[in-house]
C-alpha cells in the first residue's frame, strides 16, 4: 500500500492489449453510410474542387464506384442528384426517369443487397435553390409537402431502401409516411433529418451538388445553431410523424446535441459529418498540418461516443480501408 492515496487509472492503459480490452466505443465499417454524386450526362469524373477525393459521377462511370464500397464492405450510400435542368418546382426530383430514380435503379440492380438511401430534398432541382417552393421572398410550408412526397414515392418505386428527407418543412415526415403507405411502401423507412441546422459547414456541399440558394439564406426552416431545446422539439414531431431514424446534422460543432437525442428518444440516431467538416480535415492533412489518419478515426469515434449509431461520411472509403489495415 502507497502511503498516498490515489487512483492509478493508468493500469489500464499500459499496453495495447489491455486498452483495447477495456475500450469503451469502436467504429465498425457497419456504421458508415457513404455519400454519392450522380449527374446528368456521359463520361463525367467532375473533381469537386472544395472535397478532395469528392466527384460528380454520371451513371457510367457509377459501377467502379459502387464496386469499391461493396468491396469495401459498406453497407449502405446516400445519393444526391445533379439534373441537367431545373425548374421552379424540383420537377426533376420527382421524375420515374431522374438522375437519383435512375441511379438507384442501377444500383439495386448489381447490388440487391447494398442500402441505397434516397435525400428527398428539391434545393438541387429548383432554378432557386431552395428546399421548397418559393413565392416572392417566401419559401411556403404547405405546398411543398405535396412535392416532397412525389418525390419520396418515386425514388421508393425505383427500389431507394430509405427515405432521407432533409428539406426541414414542417409535417414532411408524416406527409410522406402517408404517400408511402398509400403507394403500398409500408415497409420503406423514413430516415428523417429531424435536427438540422442551418450551417456555414454545407458551403463544400453546395459546390457538389450545385444546389447553392440563388437567394436569401435557408434560415426560415433550418435551425439556429445557438438552439438546444427546439431540436427536442424537431426530434419530438418527427418521431410523432413517424421517423424511423433522426439524423443530427452537422455532427463536430453538435456532439451535445448527438448525445441529448440518443438519450430522449429510442430510434437508431445518425451523425451526418458534413462537407466543411470534411474539407477542413482534408485542407490541414495536405498541407501536413495533421495526420489525416489518425484525426478522422478520432473524429468519428467522438461521434459514436456522443452517441451516434451510424455515421454519414464523405470519409467512408477511407476509413473501411483504414480499419481494414488494423
Ligand atoms: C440539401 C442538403 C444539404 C446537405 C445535405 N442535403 C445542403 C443544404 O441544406 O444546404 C448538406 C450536406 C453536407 O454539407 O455535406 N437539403
Ligand atoms: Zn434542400
Amino acid at each position: 500500500m502507497s502511503q498516498l492515496e490515489f487512483r492509478r487509472h493508468r493500469r489500464l492503459r499500459a499496453n495495447a492489449t489491455i486498452r483495447s480490452m477495456v475500450r469503451e466505443n469502436h467504429l465498425h465499417k457497419e456504421d458508415l453510410i457513404y455519400p454519392i454524386f450522380v449527374i446528368e450526362g456521359e463520361n463525367i469524373k467532375n473533381p469537386v474542387n472544395s472535397m478532395p477525393g469528392v466527384y460528380q459521377l454520371s451513371l457510367d462511370n457509377l459501377d467502379a464506384e459502387i464496386d469499391e464500397v461493396v468491396s469495401l464492405g459498406i453497407p449502405a450510400v446516400i445519393l444526391f442528384g445533379i439534373p441537367a435542368e431545373k425548374d421552379a418546382q424540383g420537377t426533376g426530383a420527382f421524375h420515374d426517369h431522374g438522375i437519383v430514380q435512375k441511379a438507384t435503379r442501377q444500383i439495386k440492380e448489381r447490388y440487391p443487397d447494398l442500402m441505397v438511401i434516397a435525400d428527398t430534398c428539391l434545393c438541387e432541382y429548383t432554378s432557386h435553390g431552395h428546399c421548397g417552393v418559393v413565392e416572392g421572398d417566401k419559401i411556403l410550408n404547405d405546398p411543398s409537402l405535396d412535392l416532397l412526397a412525389r418525390t419520396a414515392v418515386s425514388q421508393a418505386k425505383a427500389g431507394a431502401d430509405i427515405i432521407a428527407p432533409s428539406n426541414m418543412m414542417d409535417g414532411f415526415v408524416i406527409a410522406i409516411r402517408k404517400a408511402l403507405d398509400e403507394a403500398g411502401f409500408q415497409d420503406v423507412p423514413i430516415m428523417s433529418y429531424a435536427v438540422k441546422y442551418a450551417s456555414s459547414y454545407y458551403g463544400p456541399f453546395r459546390d457538389a451538388a450545385e444546389g447553392a440558394p440563388k437567394f436569401g439564406d435557408r434560415k426560415t426552416y433550418q435551425m439556429d445553431p445557438a438552439n438546444r431545446l427546439e431540436a427536442f422539439r424537431e426530434a419530438e414531431s418527427d418521431i410523432e410523424e413517424g421517423a424511423d431514424f433522426l439524423i443530427v446534422k452537422p455532427a463536430l460543432a453538435y456532439l451535445d446535441i448527438i448525445r441529448d437525442v440518443k438519450n430522449r428518444y429510442p430510434v437508431p440516431v445518425v451523425a451526418y459529418n458534413v462537407s466543411g467538416e470534411y474539407s477542413m480535415v482534408k485542407a490541414a492533412a495536405q498541407n501536413g498540418w495533421i495526420d489525416e489518419k489518425a484525426v478522422v478515426l478520432e473524429t468519428l469515434v467522438g461521434m459514436k461516443r456522443a452517441g451516434a449509431d451510424l455515421i454519414i461520411t464523405y470519409h467512408a472509403k477511407d476509413v473501411a480501408r483504414w480499419l481494414e489495415e488494423k
